[in-house]
């Protein structure tokens, strides 16, 4: 068994794109699982650089397989459009990309409606990345208005199907906000059929696959979207993603048991950062933040959001490493942290002037937790050109094996720069 997850265990944009690449030439399919065009996976090699929002990190290897399983949701248009942007840099992507049929499909509609909705909450908007994404998982949940990739095939049903759902969409949205402009189905449907059309020779039952797969022997790599806090279950709702973000998901959303896995690696960066609202206890709204912003390039992959930065979070990524289950850890962008006097780590909260290590299940609670942080020396030195732990300044060394004692988890991997190159592997 040598089939392998990856998974964020902060608020998303931990650096998982990277790591899923560093692994993916030790595996033959990669797989992602859940999420949607919410997601932005960023790969540095050889001076140029890639943002996968859909397509898993594998595409980038055409001699690796990479399944789109059925736990994420689709847009069509954003799926082909990816497609198109990696071909036109060289990269084919032809039969080595699967797309289950059982995945489910977003429509005009959810955009609009999730926009709509994100508006009436004013300061306390979720904060998505209004790409339909709670609104198809939503969907797909009540069934009645719930259309998969397979249904695409099937044009007559599919047709009468979007008529009615259209219909009852635009009664929706006309009275949850009088001036929106109703929707076409007729022209909708004649778009997605001809998506449908472009995405045929892809389209199959991975769950069948994926099952074949592992009985000829391939190995399967994981790779997780958003993160453990923005799981829908476990994260800090009602400020999460709408699918199962941390290690949870990997079973229902690709129908592989986590029992064939047998390695869980959780991605965290050296500090925390998060896109979007809810509650940061560590959050740093002064220069320091600030610094790690600019240091970081601490601007969204998808929406280009500026990211809030905090200090590493030991409460809330200790949390998101016993939900989802993680073996090790992978830490990431150490190298943003170079230039700081102290840093520091938040080892407890103080709830209501009580003590606690216990990730709260509200997010009231969260909202007035106090960080009691650990603040460590900082190292001032540049360590984006070390490839060898032995060669880290002792404060960097202590700062990792800090992280690892927190979360109870041995450190795997060091991450000192967004390259493939700027990697240090602790064990192998
Ligand atoms: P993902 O969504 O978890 O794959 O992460 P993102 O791609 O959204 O964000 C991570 C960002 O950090 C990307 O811009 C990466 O190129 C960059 N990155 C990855 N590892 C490192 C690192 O070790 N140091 C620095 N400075 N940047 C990194
Ligand atoms: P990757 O895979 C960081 C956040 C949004 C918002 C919340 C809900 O690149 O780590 P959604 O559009 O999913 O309904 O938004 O989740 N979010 C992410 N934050 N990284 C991501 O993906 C995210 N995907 C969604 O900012 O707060
Ligand atoms: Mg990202």
């Amino acid at each position: 068994m040598s089939s392998t997850a990856v998974i964020g265990l902060q608020w998303g944009d931990e650096a998982k794109g990277k790591i899923v690449d560093l692994l993916t030439d030790r595996h033959d399919v990669v797989v992602r699982y859940q999420g949607g065009n919410n997601a932005g996976h960023t790969v540095v090699f050889n001076g140029q650089t890639y943002k996968l929002s859909l397509l898993p990190v594998g595409t980038l290897r055409p001699s690796i397989t990479s399944v789109i399983a059925t736990g994420v949701v689709i847009n069509p248009q954003a799926l082909l459009s990816e497609i198109e942007q990696l071909r036109s840099r060289g990269i084919p992507v032809g039969e080595n990309l699967l797309i289950s049929d059982r995945a489910h499909v977003i429509f005009p509609y959810h955009i609009v409606e999730e926009a709509v909705l994100e508006d009436s909450r004013g300061v306390n908007a979720i904060g998505t990345t209004r790409r339909g994404i709670g609104t198809c998982y939503r969907d797909k949940a009540g069934r009645s208005h719930a259309i998969r990739i397979g249904d695409l095939y099937h044009p007559d049903t599919f047709r009468a199907r979007l008529e009615e759902i259209v219909g009852q969409k635009n009664i929706l949205l006309k009275a949850l906000a009088p001036k929106t402009q109703p929707l076409d189905a007729a022209k909708i449907a004649d778009e997605y059929l001809g998506y449908a059309a472009a995405l045929k020779v892809h389209v199959a039952d991975t769950t069948s696959y994926l099952h074949k797969a592992l009985a000829a022997g391939k190995r399967l790599l994981f790779e997780g979207a958003q993160g453990s806090l923005l799981d829908l279950d476990h994260g800090t709702f009602p400020y999460v993603t709408s699918s199962s973000s941390s290690g949870c998901g990997i079973h229902s959303g690709s129908g592989v048991p986590e029992r064939n896995i047998s390695r869980m690696i959780g991605v965290v960066k050296a500090y925390t950062t998060r896109v979007g609202g809810g509650p940061f206890p560590t959050e740093l709204n002064n220069e320091i933040g600030q610094h790690i912003r600019d240091v970081g390039r601490e601007y969204g992959t998808v929406t280009g959001r500026p990211r809030r930065c905090g200090w590493f979070d030991a409460v809330a990524a200790g949390y998101g490493a016993r939900i989802s289950g993680v073996d090790c850890l992978s830490i990431m962008l150490l190298d943003v942290l170079s230039q700081l006097d102290q840093i520091s780590i938040c080892t407890a909260y103080e709830i209501d002037g009580e003590r606690t290590t216990d990730f709260p299940s509200q997010v009231e609670d969260l909202a007035r937790a106090r960080p009691v942080y650990r603040t460590l020396p900082g190292w001032k030195r540049d360590v984006s050109t070390l490839r060898r732990l032995a060669d880290f300044p002792a404060e960097a060394r202590a700062y990792l094996d800090s992280l690892a004692e927190l979360i109870g988890k041995p450190v795997e991997i060091v991450s000192v720069g967004p390259d493939r190159e700027q990697t240090v592997f602790c064990k192998s």
